[in-house]
């Protein structure tokens, strides 16, 4: 698709790798831009049916926004940086298809945040994560102090968006900032493989539990159930549906159409 963002669809499962390893795959605004057109594409092309996000070379996933851009920045320049990237990861978080990080090293800053927005985080054992923005004068401006508490809870998101301390794979897996670790040389197929077993499942079912789980979580207990009902009911119109009852009442394995 471009130079700072690769894109690649093979059998439904599109792979972004942010591409600027020299730089740690910081995110510049051509990032940023392009991670945009990236998402628009997610959105539309029914031929992605999920997403793999990862960072080019050995020793990031991204580590963070790039720090040269901030420093010249303006106050609303600033809030207008904040604004964009914000909104594009929230894109990706409500794209409706399950969206999975592999994190292959450093995800410090906007790439702890990138990860954040992604559903499911898979980290390799060499991956460091932090959100470094106040050791440069700054809070963090995509996402930290929104998702991070959501993720391991207030006490441990303050502590971290505080000290801006680096942890590594086994304290982000320990405190539930990811879902699991696996040797790096095995990250993408890992990852990969996670996904495409989500895939085999109902994808009106998966982007159901996607959606109550996103909007149910800002709601009373009473309104997400109500939700929740909503969405259990709405399935019951589908041909998925009928189809995974029926082959699980016949011992086959399901061929879901999304329809
Ligand atoms: N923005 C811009 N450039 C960055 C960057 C960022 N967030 N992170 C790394 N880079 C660049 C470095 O400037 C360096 O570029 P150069 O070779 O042209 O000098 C290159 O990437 C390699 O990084 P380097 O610092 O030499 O690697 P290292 O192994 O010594 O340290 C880190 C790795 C991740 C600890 C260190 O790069 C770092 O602290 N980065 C900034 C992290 C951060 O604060 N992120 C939040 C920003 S809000």
């Amino acid at each position: 698709m471009s130079s700072t963002l690769l894109f690649e669809l093979t059998d439904g499962v599109c792979r972004i790798t942010v591409n600027r390893p020299d730089k740690l795959n910081a995110l510049n605004a051509i990032v940023i831009a392009e991670l945009g057109d990236a998402v628009t594409r997610i959105e539309t092309d029914s031929a992605v049916r999920g997403v793999l996000v990862t960072g080019a070379g050995p020793k990031a996933f991204v580590a963070g926004a790039d720090v040269s851009e901030l420093s010249a920045q303006s106050p609303m320049e600033g809030k207008a940086r904040a604004t964009a990237g914000q909104a594009v990861f929230r894109r990706l978080e409500r794209c409706g298809k399950p969206v999975v990080a592999a994190v292959n090293g450093f995800a410090l800053g906007g790439g702890c945040e990138l990860a954040m927005a992604c559903h499911i985080r898979v980290a390799s054992d060499q991956a460091k994560f932090g959100q470094p923005e106040v050791k440069l004068g700054i809070a963090p401006g995509y996402g930290a102090t929104v998702r991070l508490p959501r993720l391991v809870g207030k006490g441990r998101a303050i502590e971290l968006l505080l000290t801006g301390r680096m942890i590594d794979a086994e304290e982000a897996f320990r405190i539930g900032l990811v879902n699991r670790i696996v040797p790096a040389d095995r990250l993408l197929s890992e990852s990969e493989a996670l996904l495409r077993s989500i895939l085999e499942n109902g994808p009106l079912a998966v982007r159901a539990c996607l959606e109550t789980v996103d909007a149910g979580l800002d709601m009373a207990v009473d309104q997400a159930l109500l939700l929740e009902a909503n969405q259990f009911g709405l399935l019951s119109a589908t041909a998925d549906m009928r189809e995974g009852t029926k082959a699980f009442v016949e011992k086959r394995k399901a061929a879901f159409k999304g329809v």
